[in-house]
């Protein structure tokens, strides 16, 4: 097998594209054939130490991948060789082969290729369990996604969209504004070139966004609350923009409104049944043709350095995907 090894996390400089001995799995563990890793933010952080989780040394990143069950560990329950299957264990995803926990497995039904399933679980969920069940988002109101056109962000638009919310995107550039409005978003915002403050205003009549989905950060964050509804939630989502925004607390008391922190990790960890439900609801929805991964585009496992690249210079949109 191959993977990308990183041994000293000081960027993605550091990884080398090594040959390794194929593992055998232990106990509760199965050996996948991988056959497409998505790329999501914390692949980017791990690597450079930034993370919240830091793996052992040597790891190999990819958080988030697809392939087929090659061997079972012992009392492995519900899975078979030859299976196809999503994972996302943190690590191990972006190489030929990994050992993943069996019960972080969800075997994929027909009609769910690998591409798609590797760009799924973590984006999707994300999305779902910020805007439906910690923002409370109903049908006819108005949320306001920014960074739009990313991963969290294109999976926003469309389960926003699929609860029959009314939906303002916001993003970079005019490119990214457009595939926006492909996922269906009613009204774009491009906050390179526009006052996002104005802009909110004239298309909500002046009354704000009730929900603000927010996984930039940054400048943007300051004005998007001052710009909020009566009663609104400001779901806290990440901070790809750098810098971890300060608000001043008279601000929600102005607008009756809620700062919303989201850790759909911890969820999952924490409230497992209710996680697995939203997965089945998720699952419905792709089977439905409700919600689909938008792909930026797929890249060869061995080109990782250059997937990265792209990533970091804010040029994806949707998601990017390395194929074996
Ligand atoms: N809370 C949770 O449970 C959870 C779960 C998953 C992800 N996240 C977080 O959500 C954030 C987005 O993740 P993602 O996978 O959707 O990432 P992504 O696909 O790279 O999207 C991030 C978006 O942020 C914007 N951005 C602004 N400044 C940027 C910069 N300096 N570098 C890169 N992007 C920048 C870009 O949009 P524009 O160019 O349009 O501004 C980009 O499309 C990350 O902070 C991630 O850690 C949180």
């Amino acid at each position: 097998m191959r993977a990308w090894l990183c041994d000293n996390p000081v960027g993605v400089d550091a990884l080398n594209w090594k040959e390794l001995p194929t593992p055998q799995p232990g106990a509760g563990e199965v050996l996948i054939e991988i056959q497409a890793a998505s790329l999501n933010f914390p692949d980017l952080l791990i690597v450079q130490n930034k993370y919240q989780m830091k793996p052992a040394l040597p790891f190999v990143p990819g958080s988030e991948y697809a392939g087929v069950v090659r061997a079972l560990g012992d009392g492995v329950k519900g899975l078979q060789v030859g299976q196809t299957v999503a994972c996302l264990s943190g690590t191990g995803g972006f190489g030929t082969h990994t050992l993943a926990p069996a019960k972080l497995c969800m075997p994929l039904p027909a009609g769910f290729p690998a591409v798609d399933a590797a760009a799924f679980i973590m984006t999707y969920a994300t999305s779902h369990h910020a805007l439906i069940d910690r923002g409370q988002l109903k049908a006819g109101e108005t949320v306001l996604v920014l960074g739009a056109a990313g991963g969290v962000g294109t999976a926003a638009i469309q389960i926003a969209k699929a609860v029959g919310a009314k939906v303002i995107a916001a993003a970079s550039t005019d490119e990214k504004c457009a595939l926006c409005k492909a996922q269906g978003a009613d009204a774009t915002i491009n906050y390179s070139a526009e006052n996002l403050r104005d802009a909110l205003k004239a298309l909500t009549d002046g009354k704000g966004p009730d929900v603000i989905y927010d996984p930039v950060g940054g400048d943007l964050a300051e004005p998007a609350f001052r710009s909020i509804a009566w009663r609104g939630r400001y779901l806290v989502i990440g901070f790809a923009g750098g810098p971890i925004p300060q608000l001043p607390l008279n601000l929600p008391l102005l607008k009756g409104a809620s700062i919303v922190g989201v850790f759909w990790g911890d969820f999952a960890r924490r409230e497992p049944q209710a996680n697995a439900a939203m997965m089945g609801e998720l699952a419905q929805w792709y089977a439905q043709g409700k919600v689909k991964p938008v792909i930026d585009r797929t890249m060869p496992m061995s080109e990782l350095k250059a997937a990265y690249a792209r990533m970091g210079s804010r040029a994806v949109m949707g998601k990017l995907v390395m194929v074996n």
